[in-house]
């Protein structure tokens, strides 16, 4: 006789610190929507920079070793004053910082929305209509950047995903073998070129595809940080002639230093005098498609294979929400395609598993969906013109007071360099930091310092504006 089955161990309830009941999840919702407001508008008050004692921080978070667990209210308001003392801040008017941005009130609320459902946005077959969505966004810009109706592209993590994907499109198409053999597939070195002033991912992006970094040719700059296409034709030049074998340019358009943009039109007649795949990297600058009125110093995206564009940037996304957009999507499918038995859908042109470098993924388009149905491209145009005037303004500012502006950008971003009697760039930056009034930062232009300032926070004001002159004149 075969003995009866043990009975089952009682299965516990869900662990109510991890599934609260929905009326405790309701309360503590909005308590933290209520605190949030309150933090933001004490950020906006008070100094752009961490306030907070890392050494006391530390010694905090040591005594974090998770066998007691916590009250959630508690933890909440200790993780929102870590966050309102411990970072820069790019929630304030007057963070003239790098290319992240103060995000936009849709694209937080896509945040919620889509922290709630958490959909995987890996397969068609799971989620229909999160795929769909993103699909179409990716359509509406690319073709805002004059690509064709047959383009495609894809949400990445940001802009270095993006131009890794259009690095791996390129060798791809580069040769057949690339697939299966990877660069030694290549009767030479596979080697491409961008402008030393490019972003550095391209770099790592070498080194990553195993490539190796020296396949990175930081071509000569015209001396004011666009890349020289004589210098660039020079570089192909002397590669073919070498055995190398050259498979990509890649333009900046918005230098991540200075905004420049490099000669969008010269780099897609070499590229295509070479079958060179073209590239644009306007990781940030891209979003400057949104206006009638400044687009035009884009001229040239429209020809180029691929382009960067992170909404998380001048879109003014939250993190990490960037765009790798390309004129023929079979391209990516290229690249990316994989028989996976488990996946509920195989759709080669559509299930995001097999057209970009990300399986799980969380569904990022609705940010830049929500901000461009709730503004439309004007509203973002306004966001944009706004951030040029606002620079035009702090440079007329500047140079009133004896400042020189060594860049010469169509964008909202300033190589500043301060007379003399002031001191070097560092120590004036050191001392803006030191009085938490504004964040900028030092950059190298052209072999020198300069500070840099950026206008990337969309609700920075005049009285912003005369405060960041002042701290920079005066301190
Ligand atoms: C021109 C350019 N390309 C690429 C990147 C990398 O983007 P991310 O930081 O989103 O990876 C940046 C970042 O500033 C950039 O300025």
């Amino acid at each position: 006789m075969t003995p009866a089955p043990a009975m089952p161990a009682a299965i516990p309830d869900p662990p109510e610190a991890l599934f609260p009941p929905w009326p405790e999840r309701q309360r503590i919702d909005d308590y933290l929507t209520r605190e949030l407001a309150r933090a933001q508008e004490r950020v906006a008050a008070g100094p752009a920079t961490p306030t907070l004692d890392l050494e006391v921080f530390r010694r905090e978070l040591a005594r974090f070793d998770f066998t007691v667990p916590r009250p959630l209210p508690a933890l909440l308001d200790w993780s929102m004053s870590v966050l309102e003392h411990g970072v820069v801040h790019l929630t304030h008017p007057r963070y003239f910082g790098l290319f992240n941005p103060a995000p936009s009130f849709p694209a937080q609320c896509a945040d919620r929305i889509v922290g709630s459902f958490n959909p995987q946005v890996a397969s068609s077959a799971t989620s229909p209509a999160a795929v769909a969505l993103e699909a179409h966004v990716i359509r509406m810009v690319a073709q805002r950047a004059g690509f064709p109706a047959s383009c495609g592209g894809h949400f990445t993590s940001g802009g270095s995903e993006a131009n890794y994907t259009a690095l791996l499109c390129a060798l791809t198409r580069a040769h057949p073998q690339f697939a299966a053999d990877g660069a030694r597939a290549f009767p030479g070195q596979p080697v491409f070129y961008t402008s030393k002033e490019c972003h550095r991912s391209w770099v790592k992006i070498a080194h990553q595809a195993g490539i190796g970094r020296s396949a990175a040719r930081l071509v000569a700059t015209d001396g004011g940080g666009r890349m020289a296409p004589e210098a660039l034709a020079a570089a192909i030049a002397a590669d073919v002639a070498n055995g190398h074998v050259p498979f990509l340019i890649v333009a900046s358009a918005g230098t991540t230093n200075a905004g420049m943009i490099d000669p969008l039109a010269a780099c897609a007649d070499l590229a295509q005098r070479h079958r060179l795949w073209y590239h644009v990297d306007a990781a940030w600058g891209g979003a400057m498609i949104a206006s009638e009125k400044l687009r035009g110093a884009l001229a040239g995206l429209e020809r180029a294979d691929s382009a960067t564009i992170d909404a998380h940037k001048w879109f003014a996304t939250t993190m990490g929400c960037g765009m790798f957009l390309v004129r023929d999507a079979t391209a990516q499918s290229d690249v990316f395609q994989v028989a996976a038995s488990y996946m509920p859908s195989h759709e080669m042109s559509v299930d995001p598993y097999m057209n970009s470098a990300q399986w799980s993924r969380r569904f990022v388009g609705l940010r830049l969906f929500l901000s461009l149905a709730a503004a439309g491209w004007a509203g973002h145009a306004v966001h944009i013109e706004r951030a040029v005037d606002q620079t035009a303004q702090i440079r007329a500012g500047l140079e009133a007071r004896g400042w020189a502006i060594v860049n010469d950008s169509p964008l909202a971003v300033l190589s500043a360099v301060p007379p003399p009697a002031r001191g070097e760039p560092r120590k004036v930056v050191e001392r803006v930091l030191e009085s938490g009034r504004a964040w900028v930062s030092v950059a190298r232009f052209e072999e020198r310092d300069v500070i840099r300032i950026c206008v990337t926070h969309g609700e920075t004001s005049a009285a912003d504006i005369a405060i960041l002159i002042e701290s920079l004149t005066r301190s």
